[in-house]
């Protein structure tokens, strides 16, 4: 495994240990923890392609459906929640790359989901095409070069220091108020543990430590992440 996809988001923080809620570091850091979870995915999707047999392709179908849906979802958070609200405060050059390189993704992430849908018959495809996993790997490293710069350039610019500089403490806390009720909205047998399995155990407390304690012990690990525990076989980090 890269030591760059095993680093912990953790050590980014000033003293290494779970944020403020609500703070600056704690939005800059969950920026990070999701970028880290998307590029893990991502590479994790590449990694498992060879191993894949037909006794688990419908599950890593699954799985890419999950990669794919958490990066649409990422997505909508920023352009309904996080540029609006930053939107004064980016270079304007910057934001409308951003925009553009969401938009530019789309198609190459419909091209995987039909590329993973073309594996099992349907009454619009009844003519399976065989699994290749060539063709995964070259689908995902599409998307790996038009999205891995732009996650760095959000990066670049959204640091603790840059917040910190523009005196950003009520737009972080608003931004991250309106994230969570967002993420509550997506599915957590399905959303939830591609994230969590996609975080080393250390820094699954930046997602876990906002929700109640029956949740967070109970619920998630022993309900939410075991649902359809064979897709996260695929996953970074697949073990709770
Ligand atoms: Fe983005």
């Amino acid at each position: 495994m890269s030591d760059q996809y095993n680093a912990s988001i953790l050590s980014m923080l000033p003293d290494g240990k779970p944020p403020v809620p609500g703070s600056i570091e704690h939005l800059v850091s969950g920026l990070h923890m999701i970028h880290s979870v998307i590029r893990r995915g991502t590479e994790s999707i590449i990694r498992a392609a060879p191993t894949v047999t037909e006794q688990n392709l419908k599950e890593f179908k699954e799985y890419i459906l999950s990669y794919i849906s958490n990066v649409i979802s990422h997505h909508d958070h920023e352009e309904e929640i996080f540029f609006p609200i930053l939107k004064e405060h980016f270079p304007p050059s910057l934001l409308t790359r951003l925009q553009a390189e969401h938009h530019d993704l789309h198609p190459s992430l419909d091209a995987l989901t039909a590329l993973v849908n073309s594996w099992f018959p349907s009454p619009q495809n009844p003519t399976p095409t065989p699994y290749n996993p060539q063709q995964v790997i070259d689908a995902v490293n599409k998307i790996k070069t038009l999205f891995f710069p732009h996650l760095e350039a959000e990066e670049e610019q959204c640091t603790i220091e840059w917040f910190r500089s523009k005196g950003l403490v009520k737009e972080s806390k608003d931004i991250l108020d309106k994230m969570n009720a967002a993420v509550r909205k997506d599915s957590p047998v399905f959303a939830l543990p591609f994230i969590v399995f996609n975080l080393r155990p250390e820094e699954r407390c930046l997602i876990l430590d906002d929700m109640p304690w029956p949740v967070r012990k109970v619920l998630v690990p022993m309900v939410f992440c075991k649902w359809y525990s064979s897709y996260w076989q695929f996953a970074w980090f697949n073990e709770w």
